[in-house]
């Protein structure tokens, strides 16, 4: 295809624009250029159309009552997986861009491949663009995962993304699926597939072709560990959702979580175990992080927070442990640093445990990273359990927050933690007071014990 319109570099930081590449910017940013291309301007009205759904065949400028507006576009489209459909808010949403991003290796072709299996099972015919495997290996994977293959799921192996077009435009697929944007380019631009200006050109291209054609479009996207590659970041404000997949790739699970989602929440969780047939959907997710359910030992409670719609358990562990050389060291996996220090500033100041000189090291068993502040007092009795050597006589959960005065602040959805612990044999539930007092002294057989403060906390977890 001939290329159209005028190359520019564009700064990243002030958006100065400049017809050569430059090193430093006149505002004095370093490598900060991108390429860009200025096309003509666009004769054809529906290809102008805004990056909402509708507006395209609506026609452009036309101002609509937004009591007129009709919703129905947003009828969700299920995909088999419950879990997906849960993150996603409630189905696939005609017309929407979805990115998956993750590490290589996590699942994501894995999770792509058995939605698209399910949608085409449907009856509708599920396009696959793969630019990182053949037909061939897609066809393995699918044999391996998939209970059978529709006939209308098609696969393409494809890094041109005007052949994609091309092909969209002859099947008129009602899915489409970009594994991964990182392979794909536009012959309109010269810079390598993967690059900033192709990634973006590649992601504004897609929102025309979901909006347009009014189909769901699902596009992968390899993250490093940081998450800090440059592609994908910055499709990430064009398109609607935003999904991220992890997981330890030596372990089976592997959660999902969406990051941003303009069709609804973005505290739901999707669990799935990594199998040798595929991604299995994990229910039971408020005891999928904890592995030794019956056991008590030192060191270690369990912690609850809610995501999205239901109560999530899991295990943090802390071992605290004489420092031999300088300063002391705090380790902490899974929970912020910070937060960790500020934890064990209260826990010396306010109840007088040494812990200057110990070494301190937390981790929340299963690679949760669990978001807020509802995990603090469990990571205080870890840490005091460790310290002390304590270890409670029952069957523990604690939720709260820790303030700089020792005091516990309340958080939400505490009724429904404590139903969950209830139902998965918990003896007792340390909370602050003002959640307790909403709840009543016990649920099922489950005690719940509510307590002004830290040092009250302590004292109920070996009492
Ligand atoms: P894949 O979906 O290819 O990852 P991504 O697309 O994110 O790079 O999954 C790769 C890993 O998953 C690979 O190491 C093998 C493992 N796997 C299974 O354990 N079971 C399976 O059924 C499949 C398809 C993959
Ligand atoms: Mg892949």
């Amino acid at each position: 295809m001939a290329k159209k319109g005028k190359t520019i570099f564009v700064c990243q930081e002030c958006g100065y624009e400049s017809p050569q590449w430059m090193g430093q910017c006149i505002c004095g940013a370093w490598n900060s250029f991108v390429e860009e291309r200025i096309l003509p301007p666009d004769t054809n009205p529906l290809s102008r159309g805004s990056a909402v759904t509708g507006a395209a065949r609506h026609g452009c400028g036309r101002p609509e009552p937004l009591k007129k507006v009709g919703t129905a576009d947003y009828d969700r489209i299920d995909t088999g997986i419950g879990e997906l459909n849960r993150v996603l808010g409630g189905g696939m949403v005609r017309g929407s861009l979805v990115l998956i991003s993750g590490e290589p290796g996590i699942g994501k072709s894995t999770i792509i491949i058995q939605t698209a299996a399910n949608i085409a099972a449907a009856g509708r015919t599920v396009l696959y663009v793969s630019g990182e495997e053949s037909e061939e290996q897609i066809k393995l994977r699918a044999d391996r995962v998939c209970s059978s293959i529709p006939e209308s799921l098609y696969v393409l192996s494809e890094t041109n993304l005007e052949n994609v077009e091309a092909a969209c435009e002859n099947l008129k697929p009602a899915f489409l699926i970009i594994d991964s944007i990182q392979t794909l380019y536009s012959s309109q631009l010269d810079s390598a597939p993967g690059s900033v200006s192709q990634v973006r050109m590649c992601g504004n291209i897609l929102m025309k072709l979901a909006k347009t054609g009014d189909i769901p479009v699902f596009i992968v996207a390899h993250v490093t560990k940081s998450g800090d590659l440059a592609g994908p970041k910055t499709v990430e404000h064009l398109v609607d959702c935003v999904l991220n997949f992890t997981g330890e790739r030596d372990q089976e699970l592997r959660v999902l979580r969406s990051y941003k989602n303009r069709f609804g929440t973005t505290s739901e969780i999707g669990a799935f175990r990594m199998e040798s047939e595929g991604l299995k959907e994990v229910r039971d997710i408020s005891a999928t992080f904890l592995e030794r359910n019956e056991e008590m030992s030192e060191g270690s409670v369990t912690a609850a927070i809610y995501e999205g719609s239901r109560p999530v358990m899991f295990e943090i562990q802390a071992l605290v442990s004489p420092a031999n050389v300088g300063f002391a060291r705090r380790t902490s996996v899974g929970i912020d640093n910070q937060r960790l220090s500020m934890i064990l500033a209260v826990m010396e100041k306010l109840v007088g445990l040494q812990l200057i000189n110990q070494d301190v090291y937390v981790n929340v068993v299963g690679g949760i990273r669990p978001d807020g502040t509802g995990t603090d007092l469990a990571v205080a009795l870890a840490v005091y359990s460790s310290y002390k050597r304590a270890v409670p006589k029952k069957r523990t959960l604690a939720v709260g927050e820790v303030g700089l005065t020792g005091e516990l602040r309340a958080v939400q959805n505490t009724d429904k933690i404590v139903k969950e612990a209830a139902r998965l044999g918990y003896e007792q539930v340390i909370m602050p007071v003002r959640n307790a007092e909403k709840i009543g002294i016990q649920v099922g057989r489950c005690r719940v014990l509510g307590v002004k403060n830290i040092q009250e906390a302590f004292a109920a977890f070996t009492s």
